[in-house]
């Protein structure tokens, strides 16, 4: 393979540029296995140097709060010592030349009370998603959450902004919204989670609200084209989010609606699962969402380097997010560039503490 193939060509619009189409997707892997929650000092700033020659890293998200949390041994970016955790990881990453942004994550009814103090976890209505929690006991049950009030909304929205500050401090090139995989925001967005009476549910303005007056309060401490947000328009049946009639058309309002900011871009996964049987869902994301959207356009789910650099051909996307293959194949960037077969993943250390599974794959390529 040369170097002339298309996901290794540098990308540039408006202040948003990197230097290959390779993105790293963000991936939870619960190694903040600390009192405070922040990055392990040893593991995480390895990990993500040792990738900086993708064109982006966006890190694993990292909860806003305290009550944005839902799975054991995630990082936070709401305290002084998480701030100081990152620095490190993005002074490693800066030095070997990448790029690197924060996914900012709340993962609303997502949780378990054994996270909250016994107090249930925060939703925009109290139907619970009967999915299941990690908590520090192991899997539990989701229970029914909390409605949030309208001050816990603001106060939501607050923390938001103060993760975005936060980002900044901590040396982050810029922040994702975690807007997908049916965590907070994917549960105003749809109609089967969202069943407020309120100006947060009902019409497409209402349950996507929440979403814009976030992505207003981040603006505020960041500017908006180091600002990302990803969607999963097609999930179904999973992390407890069910697609109905409205799913489609709430996307569609805002993937357009955002063309009236300058977003570093938008991030969005084909659908996680099969869902060709599914009358409301769109089957090829990429293929249906382009036409909708001006700026950059990120894509991801199951890509190989073939689909990847076809899919940006074929003009559908700008930029790939590779998932799982960045798990075990540190060096893709050179791999794609060298030819050299990619090395599987192991599911069973995803989220398993240490090394193991996260600084022991090899590298095969010069980088
Ligand atoms: C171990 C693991 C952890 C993940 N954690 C996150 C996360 O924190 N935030 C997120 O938006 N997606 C997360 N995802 C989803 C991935 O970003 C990606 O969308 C998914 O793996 C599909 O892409 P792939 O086929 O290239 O792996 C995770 C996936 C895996 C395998």
């Amino acid at each position: 393979m040369s170097e002339e193939q298309t996901l290794l060509q540098p990308y540039s619009k408006g202040n948003f540029e990197t230097k290959n189409r390779v993105v790293m997707a963000p991936m939870t892997r619960s190694r903040a296995d600390n009192p405070e929650n922040k990055p392990t000092e040893g593991l995480q700033p390895v990990y993500y140097r040792i990738r900086s020659t993708a064109g982006l890293i966006i890190t694993e998200g990292s909860q806003v709060s305290e009550r944005a949390v839902g799975y054991i041994n995630t990082p936070g970016i709401h305290s002084e010592e998480q701030v100081a955790g990152w620095k490190k990881v993005t002074e490693s990453v800066h030095e070997e030349g990448g790029k690197i942004y924060i996914q900012l994550w709340h993962v609303g009814r997502m949780s378990h009370p054994d996270f909250h103090n016994g107090e249930l976890p925060l939703a925009p209505s109290a139907l619970n998603p009967n999915a299941q929690s990690f908590t520090p006991e192991g899997m539990k049950d989701t229970v029914t959450p909390k409605a949030m009030t309208k001050e816990e909304i603001r106060e939501t929205v607050e923390e938001f902004r103060m993760a975005a500050r936060n980002a900044v401090k901590a040396g982050f090139d810029g922040v994702e919204i975690h807007s997908s995989n049916g965590y907070l925001f994917h549960q105003f967005f749809n109609s089967t989670s969202n069943i407020r009476t309120d100006e947060y549910g009902g019409s497409i303005e209402n349950r996507t609200r929440f979403f814009f007056e976030v992505l207003d309060a981040i603006k505020k401490e960041i500017p908006e084209q180091q600002i990302g947000a990803r969607f999963n328009p097609s999930l179904h049946n999973l992390f407890g989010i069910t697609m109905d009639e409205n799913t489609i058309p709430t996307f569609e309002y805002i993937i357009k609606r955002l063309n009236e900011y300058e977003l570093a871009y938008i991030h969005l996964s084909e659908p996680f699962t099969d869902v060709s049987e599914i009358p409301y869902a769109v089957k090829e994301i990429a293929k249906h969402f382009r036409p909708l959207y001006k700026g950059t356009l990120i894509i991801n789910g199951d890509f190989d380097q073939e689909k990847g650099n076809k899919v940006i051909e074929d003009g559908y996307a700008d930029l790939v997010a590779f998932g799982k293959p960045y798990i075990s194949n540190p060096d893709l960037v050179a791999r794609f560039r060298e030819g050299i077969p990619l090395t599987d993943w192991d599911k069973d250390t995803f989220y398993t503490p240490g090394k193991e599974g996260y600084l022991d794959y090899e590298i095969k390529a010069e980088i």
